[in-house]
C-alpha cells in the first residue's frame, strides 16, 4: 500500500529511513559521541512555551523576511550540508533549487559533490559555507571563484577545528561511495574520503588533511577583508564569542551546535540564543540551527529573539523521498505550519514574533 503524502517533516524521516541504505541514514542522523547535544538540541525546542497574544486582529500572517539585506519568503534557510548526492542523485541541484521555488536561501556547504556554478545556475540565492582550507592561496582563490559564481554570502563555520566523533559512522565503518566526491575543493584528496583507516572515519581524514585546525580570529578579520560578500559566523554558543564575530566584522552569527555533531555536550542551540540575542543587540542578525523541525519551532526561536533559522536534516530526509520535489514540499510544509503557527500567535510577521514572550515548560 502507498504511503500517505507527508504532512509533516517528521513524515519525511520515516519515509527516508527505508529509502536510504542504513549507513547513509546513520551519517545523516547521528550526532557526536553519546548524542547527548544531539537530543538536547530537540529538548530544548520542546521545552519553550510561546505566549500567544490575542485580538491582535490578525487573519493572515506574511512571511517574508529581510535577511544580509536581501528579501526571502520565509525566516528559514537550508542549512549547509555536505555531500549531498549520498541522500538522492541530484543532490546540490535538487536542494538548492527547492530553495530557489520556495525563495529562501541555500547554504552551499564547501564539501559540496557538485561544482558550485551548477548549483548558482538553479537560480537560488547562495551563501557559500567554508571551511578553512590549510592553504589561505586556495581560500583566497575559492572566495573569488564562489563571488565570480553570484553567491550572496560568505559563512564561516568555526565548530569544526576537527571532526566531532561519530560513533555510528566509525561502527558502520562509513565511507563515501567512490562517485560522491567534493566537487569544490581545489586539490581534492578525495581517495581519504573513500579510504579505510581503522578507527577513524574517513571522512574526518579528508577533512583533517583538507581543513585548517587552529583558526583565530585574526583569520577572520583577514577573511572579511578578502571579500565583499556578507560574513556569517556559523557555529558560536558562547555570546562572547558572539561579540567578537561582530568585532571582526561578522554581519550574522548563526547559533549551532552542528546538529549535535561536533562536541558532545555541549548546550542546546536554544539555550544559549537568548543570552547572544542579549549580548550582540542591534549589531549583527541572529539565526539559530540544530533541532528546527517544524513551524513552531522556528516560532519558537524567533520568540528567543532569532532573526531566521536553518533547516538540517529534514532537509536532507525530503530530498532523499522526492528529490526537488519532495525538497520544495518539506519547505512548502514548514511554510504552512509557520503562517498558522504565526497567526495563532497573534502575528502578521516574523518580526512581532520577536516580541512574544516565551515561558520554560521543562
Ligand atoms: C549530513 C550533514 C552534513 C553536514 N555538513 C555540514 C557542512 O558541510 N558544513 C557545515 O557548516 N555544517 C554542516 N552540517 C551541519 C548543518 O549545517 C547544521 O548545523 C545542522 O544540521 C543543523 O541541525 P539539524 O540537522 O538538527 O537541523 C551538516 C549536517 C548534516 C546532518
Amino acid at each position: 500500500m502507498p504511503s500517505p503524502p507527508p504532512v509533516c517533516l517528521a513524515d519525511f524521516a520515516d519515509l527516508a529511513r527505508t529509502v536510504l541504505p542504513p549507513q547513509v541514514w546513520d551519517y545523516i542522523d547521528g550526532g557526536s559521541g553519546t548524542e547527548t547535544t544531539l537530543s538536547a538540541n530537540r529538548t530544548a525546542l520542546d521545552r519553550v512555551g510561546v505566549l500567544p497574544r490575542v485580538l491582535t486582529g490578525v487573519a493572515t500572517a506574511s512571511l517574508r523576511t529581510r535577511l544580509l539585506g536581501r528579501q526571502y519568503a520565509m525566516p528559514v534557510g537550508v542549512a549547509p550540508m555536505a555531500y549531498q548526492r549520498v541522500a538522492h542523485p541530484d543532490g546540490e541541484v535538487a536542494l538548492a533549487g527547492a530553495a530557489r521555488d520556495a525563495e529562501v536561501p541555500y547554504l552551499a556547504s564547501i564539501l559540496g559533490s557538485t561544482p558550485i556554478e551548477q548549483v548558482i545556475a538553479t537560480g537560488a540565492e547562495v551563501w557559500f559555507q567554508l571551511y578553512w582550507l590549510r592553504d589561505r592561496g586556495l581560500v583566497a582563490d575559492l572566495l573569488a571563484r564562489v563571488r565570480e559564481a553570484g553567491c550572496r554570502a560568505l559563512v564561516v563555520t568555526v565548530d569544526v577545528p576537527v571532526l566531532g566523533r561519530r560513533l555510528r559512522d566509525l561502527r558502520n565503518a562509513f565511507r563515501l561511495p567512490p562517485e560522491i566526491i567534493a566537487a569544490n575543493l581545489p586539490g581534492g584528496r578525495d581517495d581519504l574520503a573513500h579510504g579505510g583507516t581503522p578507527g577513524v572515519t574517513p571522512v574526518a581524514v579528508h577533512g583533517g588533511v583538507a581543513f585548517a585546525p587552529a583558526l583565530s580570529w585574526a583569520d577572520l578579520r583577514w577573511l572579511g577583508e578578502q571579500c565583499d560578500l556578507p560574513l556569517v559566523v556559523k557555529g558560536i554558543l558562547d555570546p562572547a564569542d558572539a561579540v567578537r564575530a561582530v568585532d571582526a566584522g561578522a554581519r550574522a552569527v548563526v547559533v549551532s551546535n552542528h546538529g549535535g555533531r561536533q562536541l558532545d555536550g555541549v548546550p542546546a542551540s536554544a539555550t544559549m540564543l537568548p543570552e547572544v540575542v542579549a549580548a550582540v543587540g542591534d549589531r549583527c542578525e541572529v539565526l539559530l540551527d540544530s533541532g528546527v523541525r517544524s513551524g513552531v519551532d522556528v516560532l519558537r526561536a524567533l520568540a528567543l529573539g532569532a532573526q531566521a533559522v536553518l533547516v538540517g536534516r529534514p532537509m536532507l530526509w525530503a530530498l532523499a523521498v522526492g528529490g526537488r520535489a519532495g525538497a520544495r514540499t518539506g519547505l512548502a510544509l514548514l511554510a504552512d505550519e509557520l503562517r498558522d503557527a504565526l497567526a495563532l500567535a497573534g502575528c502578521a510577521d516574523p518580526t512581532a514574533a520577536r516580541e512574544l514572550r516565551t515561558v520554560s515548560m521543562g
